[in-house]
């Protein structure tokens, strides 16, 4: 696994509320991200969410907005959570990668993947996150941060809709990000995508529904 020079872990406070967190990801320059990016874009959600959903990293509309999935995937995402009885506003939203990288295509940004670098950097962010939710369920979205959290060797493809439980944290479960049925190359595919990327929230949705007690 690559080790980066520096991660984010010289900028996590040690008490730390959401809202701490956050602040201080603001002045996060750990990785050469933050010279990429208009802003970081930190998680964001219910101060009592039992369910984390986490993807890659934020997008063109995420990086203006200073929000996680507000753009196209988020759309996506919405549509899918609805459909599979998970309602958003009782989870908090975040991605692997907190700063937008991207490269010019004409007067467009194109999305370009962060790398183990860069990942490796950021993730102390997101181990910060889950320390202070505590969430019950994490729900990962995409090979980026599934393998991110559960190994290299983990594949979507192969795993995706299992509940994976672990002995003393939140059980996982990973599915393909949102952005994938976007790239369908037809209507036909689209709504296969579409249809098993909402089969994967329902397993998800299921154990939520039998186990998680809801927010206060
Ligand atoms: N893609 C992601 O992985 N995260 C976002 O917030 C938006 C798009
Ligand atoms: Fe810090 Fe993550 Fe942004 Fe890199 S991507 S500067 S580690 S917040």
């Amino acid at each position: 696994m690559a080790k980066p020079a520096r991660t984010a872990e010289e900028f996590i406070p040690a008490r730390s509320s959401l809202t701490v967190l956050r602040e201080a990801a603001k002045g996060c320059t750990a990785c050469d991200l933050y010279k990429c990016g208009t802003q970081t874009v930190f998680g964001e959600g219910s101060s009592h969410a039992r369910v984390i959903l986490v993807g890659e990293q934020p997008g063109d509309k995420e990086d203006l907005q200073g929000k996680p999935f507000v753009g196209p995937s988020g759309k996506i995402l919405d549509t899918a959570l609805e459909a599979a009885g998970i309602d958003r506003t009782e989870t908090y939203v975040t991605n692997i990668v907190k700063h937008f990288k991207w490269e010019p295509r004409g007067k467009r940004r194109l999305h370009k993947k962060p790398n183990a670098m860069e990942i490796a950097a950021c993730r102390p962010w997101f181990d910060a996150e889950v320390k202070t939710l505590k969430p019950q369920v994490i729900v990962l979205l995409g090979a980026t941060a599934a393998q991110s959290v559960l190994g290299r060797t983990f594949r979507v493809t192969k795993q995706r809709g299992e509940i994976i439980p672990s002995s003393d944290g939140p059980v996982m479960v990973a599915t393909v990000h949102p952005s994938a049925i976007l790239r369908a190359p037809d209507d036909d595919a689209r709504h296969e995508e579409m249809r098993k990327f909402i089969a994967d929230l329902k397993i998800a949705a299921a154990y939520i529904h039998k186990h998680v007690r809801r927010a206060a």
